[in-house]
Order: C-alpha cells, then sequence, then structure tokens
C-alpha cells in the first residue's frame, strides 16, 4: 500500500523509515500547499501492494457551509481531547484508547512514551488525517470533527518529524498562495525563526532556489522553515513532532528557543523522542500503549520516583551522551539531587 499513489510520483524514494500514516501526513501537507480540493488517503496500512488491497476511503469535505469556523478562530488555544479512540482498520486494536485531557491556552505541552505509543496518532488526529472512532477534540470549544477540512488544517500549524521541502525558492515555500504582506512579513518570521544568518547565506536571499526534498537544507532547518510559514499565517497553535534523525545541537535549541520565544502566545505541542527537549514544557504528557499515564508539570514527574516520566529520565541518564548532561540538570533543579 502507498499513499503516495494518486498524489505525486516525484516524491523521493525513502519512506522506508516512515510509518504509513507519516507518509500520509506528508502527502497531506504536500496536498494543502498545492491548494489540492479532493485527497482520497488511501485507508488501512497493510501491505496489500496495488491491485485493490486498500479501501479507498474519502476524505471530509473542504469546507462545510453550516459548520465554518469562525473567523480568527482558534483565538485562545484551548485544546479539549475527550474520550479520544482512535484505530486504523476496524479489525485492528485501537492506537489510542479513551484518551482525555485538556491543555491551556499558550500552554507548551511535550508528549512522549515509547515508540508505538501513539504520539504521532495524536498528532494526525488533531489535523484529521486519521478520524477517531470515539470520542472527540475540541478547539476552543468548537468540535474539529464537525468543521471541513480546510477549515480546520488552515488555522493549526504542523511540523512534521520530516517536512517535504518543494523545489522553488524560499518565498514560494513560505507563502505559496502569496497571502503575506511581502517580503518584510516574511523576513520578520525567518528571524523569529532563528533563520535569518541561513537564509541570508543563500546566494539569492528570498528568490534562492531550495532543492526538491529539502536536500540542500538539515531536518532541523526544515522544520524550522515550517516554524517560520507557521509565524507568518500566525496560528494559535503549532504541534511539532520531533525530527527522528540525529539533529545537530545548535539547531535543537533553536527549535527549542522559536517555541520559547516566537510561540510564546501559541499553543505548543511537541512531540518528543528526545526528552531534554521537553524537560522545560510547562506540563508534559506521558503516553503509554495509547492511555494517558501521566500529564504533569516536569518537576512533579521527575520528583515522583515511580512516575513513568522519572523512568524514562533515568534511562536516558544511565545511557550517558550530550542529552544526558540536559536531562540531568533538568532533574537536579526539580528534585534538588543529582542521579547518577
Ligand atoms: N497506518 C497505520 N496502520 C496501522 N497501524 C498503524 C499505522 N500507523 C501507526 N500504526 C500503529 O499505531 C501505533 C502507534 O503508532 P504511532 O502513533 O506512530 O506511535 P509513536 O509516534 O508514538 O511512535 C503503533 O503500534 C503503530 O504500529
Ligand atoms: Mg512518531
Amino acid at each position: 500500500m502507498d499513499c503516495m499513489q494518486g498524489l505525486d510520483s516525484e516524491v523521493k524514494e525513502g519512506g522506508a523509515n516512515m510509518s504509513v500514516g507519516q507518509r500520509q501526513l506528508l502527502c497531506m501537507a504536500r496536498a494543502l500547499l498545492r491548494a489540492t480540493r479532493i485527497l482520497v488517503l488511501v485507508g488501512g496500512g497493510g501491505a496489500g501492494e496495488g491491485g485493490g488491497g486498500g479501501s479507498y476511503d474519502e476524505e471530509a469535505p473542504a469546507v462545510i457551509e453550516a459548520a465554518r469556523p469562525p473567523k480568527g478562530w482558534p483565538s485562545q488555544g484551548a485544546i479539549s481531547v475527550q474520550g479520544l479512540t482512535v484505530r486504523y482498520r476496524p479489525e485492528l486494536d485501537p492506537v489510542l484508547k479513551e484518551l482525555s485531557f485538556e491543555v491551556s491556552p499558550r500552554e507548551k505541552v511535550g508528549v512522549c512514551g515509547r515508540t508505538g505509543c501513539g504520539k504521532s496518532t495524536l498528532m494526525m488526529t488533531l489535523y484529521r488525517l486519521v478520524e477517531p472512532c470515539g470520542g472527540r477534540i475540541l478547539i476552543d470549544g468548537l468540535d474539529i470533527g464537525a468543521m471541513g477540512l480546510l477549515d480546520l488544517r488552515s488555522r493549526l500549524s504542523l511540523v512534521p518529524q520530516d517536512p517535504v521541502i518543494f523545489s522553488g525558492s524560499v518565498r514560494s515555500n513560505l507563502d505559496p498562495f502569496g497571502q503575506a504582506g511581502g517580503d518584510a512579513d516574511i523576513w520578520e518570521a525567518i528571524k523569529r525563526a532563528g533563520l535569518e544568518d541561513m537564509i541570508k547565506g543563500l546566494d539569492k536571499g528570498l528568490d534562492s532556489e531550495v532543492k526538491e526534498g529539502g536536500a540542500n537544507m538539515s531536518v532541523g532547518q526544515r522544520q524550522l522553515l515550517c516554524m517560520a510559514r507557521a509565524l507568518l499565517r500566525a496560528t494559535r497553535i503549532l504541534v511539532l513532532d520531533e525530527a527522528t534523525s540525529n539533529v545537530d545541537n545548535s539547531t535543537d535549541s533553536l527549535i527549542q528557543r522559536t517555541i520559547r520565544t516566537a510561540f510564546k502566545d501559541c499553543t505548543v505541542l511537541t512531540i518528543a523522542d528526545r526528552l531534554h527537549t521537553i524537560v522545560d514544557s510547562d506540563r508534559i504528557l506521558v503516553l503509554d500503549a495509547g492511555t494517558l499515564a501521566e500529564f504533569d508539570t516536569p518537576a512533579a514527574l521527575m520528583r515522583n520516583p515511580s512516575s513513568h516520566f522519572r523512568g524514562l529520565v533515568e534511562e536516558v541518564i544511565h545511557g550517558g551522551g550530550g542529552a544526558a548532561d540536559v536531562v540531568a540538570d533538568a532533574f537536579a533543579s526539580a528534585t534538588g539531587y543529582r542521579l547518577e
């Protein structure tokens, strides 16, 4: 099965390390940027190659006139997840199981848990790349399942694990529909995202070509470019799925700094594989096999010797490496003693 079908065959080979859902996400991002109005997601995640193996689910309409969110929605950025249950196919067990939690406006929430616990699925459900089979998600009190997909997706910003960059100029990647006020606005967003030096270092500034797949940019830089796009669109909610491939330390800390400064008035969910990137979140949500294990401040979770989070922290510290120091420092300041 391949979600690239019917979209764009020029997308680079190399999805081997991506989940099917992740590939769907990338397909979706591409479709959005190209203003596609109808997208068919190939349902199911099995290996059935071509030949009618998969079922084809048509997506919800882009716009539902009777359920359009008001202009400026979401103005606060409050997220309420209520009894959310998600499965990829009817015969499979749910991947998210009656998940309920509330995120306050402007809150910075780190989402963690072991590989396969459902972090990316949660992100995809927020963007409705997967539809829940139970429960719902409200954003500023509106049920996101009731509105059209374009109305939803144009009001959220999503930074995938390995963003697809289009061949074209920096400008067309940041402002594909020419909706920004002008170059000054684009530069402002670039500056706030911390990419000014990099873009200025390119031969033609905003007119510089970025290569298909972003070959001349690192994964972290591509994520920052997505963040600059989000700043330009001034969305209230940012969801960032941390890059799984190694991001160099300076880009890593640039991403964290951008979240704290440029996105300080936004609600940010950071899905983290590396704990040190979320130890200073307002709260940390720990998923365990699709259920909510913990949702509390990092300090409270670290002080609790039996928390899941503390277990994950101890694994990082005992594992050594550069990140261990950052996590150990955060642990020490939360608990008053240092784990060795
Ligand atoms: N398209 C899919 N079809 C079937 N199962 C899937 C699909 N995508 C993910 N899964 C399964 O759902 C579970 C959660 O995956 P995921 O949300 O990617 O976890 P995480 O991001 O926490 O590593 C895993 O068991 C994964 O194998
Ligand atoms: Mg994931």
